[in-house]
């Protein structure tokens, strides 16, 4: 909650305290360095001990509350019918006022089964914007992605309040070209993820759904990043400004056809769920939960997450809990701002993103700048982000490399985990490099998957540029970490 200081300063003031505490390692940046080295400059093959802030994701890393931890002593451990999966069941139509309910172990399972049912070779797939498991899925079933965010969307800075919002003079003459027929479902992601976690309006959102339904095509929400969605609606439209939070999400979640989403974001436990209002969808894809999932009263998750989850999906509707990590991230992108390194504006919810473009505008795109400066970044100051460029994107047919439309490196702030003052260091390390950021030089790969390379991939630094920004750090900070 944003609180006065005397001075007039305002800052973000943690509402929870800190009972259960995991200690953390900050390696000397020798020690960070050599770590790079072991991870192919990879952040996400990095080991989680030589990390000091993991600001990876906020994906199943958020923290519990002690309400979500005592409910999972209650956990009823059955294969068929437990008392857990009823309990869950029931906090579901309470919070989204949907009547059917597929459980699932994360999001992208939810993903596997929507596409695999929806999607036919040859569809093609509408959204606002893609996120890179969704498009993996929908690709796999020989389904096309076409993205109609607004323009807004993609300029790294903007006063545009809803930058996930759709284009909908688009929507309709793409829904033209391609023909109702020819397009499996519109898929609306909330809090949009790869442009910046940026969130769509309700206004919006009404409105593309019924020029959807109107032409007799299946709707889709993505409430994986939904808590921070509504918070942007209840802050930036006037119409919500005094309504309940559960009044927004029902409307929502009466407004899609099916809802799904990521657990390990969406109520800080760990799984997934597809919702819907229709029987005849949850009919089409009963059969795939327990072929890739588990059985239907649990879906691969554990009872004692399903537990957490029921309970911290009641919580997303407590302004205070999901206020915490949008007012952070703008906290952090402002520290940012103030010392002039470039960062996505309006700040979103889900973390703080650097616009590694401009950061690294000295690298070339086929050496990936938002991968270079991802690792830079663990080298300078123990922090790990994640690269959102051209590293997460899919090669051309031909093989040539596709450019992303934003080359980010995402700082999450995985919810009511790390302090103030963990944030300040972050930028002002950010800082630091900023300052020397013609030492970041680019990378190649060694190794490159063929499926979402960003995940495995190994890479190499294009020169020894590394070493020089580890040694002049070392110059610059004398023996301090
Ligand atoms: N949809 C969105 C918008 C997401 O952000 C994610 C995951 C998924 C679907 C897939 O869910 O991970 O449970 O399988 N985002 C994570 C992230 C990975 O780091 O942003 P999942």
């Amino acid at each position: 909650m944003p609180v006065q200081f005397r001075s007039g300063e305002c800052i973000p003031l943690e509402m929870h305290k800190a009972r259960i505490v995991q200690k953390l390692n900050l390696l000397p940046v020798e020690e960070r360095l050599r770590a790079s080295q072991e991870a192919g400059y990879n952040t996400f093959l990095l080991k989680n001990r030589d990390v000091f802030l993991d600001m990876l994701t906020d994906s199943g890393t958020n923290a519990m509350s002690q309400a979500q931890y005592a409910a999972m002593l209650n956990a009823d451990d059955s294969y068929a019918g437990s008392d857990t999966f009823y309990r869950l069941e029931e906090a579901i139509k309470e919070v989204f006022g949907t009547p059917f309910f597929l459980p699932a172990h994360q999001g992208r399972a939810c993903e596997n089964i929507i596409s695999q049912t929806f999607v036919k070779p040859g569809q093609t797939v509408l959204m606002n914007y893609h996120f890179t498991t969704t498009r993996a899925h929908i690709m796999r079933n020989g389904g096309t992605v076409v993205e109609i965010i607004k323009k807004e969307g993609l300029e790294v800075t903007s006063e545009e309040p809803f930058k996930g919002d759709l284009d909908i003079d688009r929507l309709r003459s793409e829904i033209a070209a391609i023909g109702a027929g020819n397009i499996a479902f519109l898929r609306i992601e909330a809090g949009t993820n790869l442009i910046g976690g940026q969130p769509v309006s309700m206004e919006n959102t009404r409105e593309a759904v019924k020029i959807a339904k109107d032409a007799g095509i299946m709707t889709v929400f993505d409430a994986s990043l939904l808590s921070d969605n509504l918070y942007f609606i209840k802050m930036r439209e006037k119409e919500f400004a005094n309504k309940p939070l559960l009044d927004i999400t029902q409307e929502l979640g009466k407004m899609f056809d099916l809802t799904y989403f990521s657990a390990r974001k969406l109520g800080c436990a760990r799984g997934g769920g597809i919702i819907t209002n229709r029987e005849d969808l949850y009919n089409a894809m009963i059969g795939l939960v327990p072929l890739y999932e588990g059985f239907l009263t649990y879906g691969g998750m554990s009872v004692r997450e399903m537990e957490a989850l029921a309970v911290g999906l009641r919580e997303t509707l407590d302004f205070q809990v999901i206020e915490q990590t949008p007012v952070f991230v703008e906290a952090m992108a402002k520290e940012l701002q103030a010392i002039k390194v470039p960062v996505v504006t309006p700040a979103g919810g889900l973390g703080c993103h650097v616009n590694a473009m401009s950061f690294c505008e000295h690298i070339p795109l086929e050496q990936y700048r938002s991968g270079a400066l991802a690792i830079a970044a663990y080298i300078a100051s123990g922090v790990r982000g994640m690269e959102r460029g051209t590293m997460s994107e899919v090669r051309n047919a031909d093989g040539s490399e596709h450019f992303a439309e934003m080359e980010l490196v995402r700082f999450a702030l995985p919810k009511r985990v790390f302090t103030l003052s963990q944030v300040k260091y972050t930028a002002d390390r950010f800082a630091w490099l900023y300052e020397n950021r013609h030492l970041i030089g680019g990378l190649r790969f060694t190794f490159e998957p063929q499926v979402l390379r960003f995940f495995f991939g190994r890479l190499e630094p294009v020169s020894d540029w590394p070493q020089k920004l580890a040694a002049k750090f070392r110059a610059d900070f004398g023996d301090s970490l």
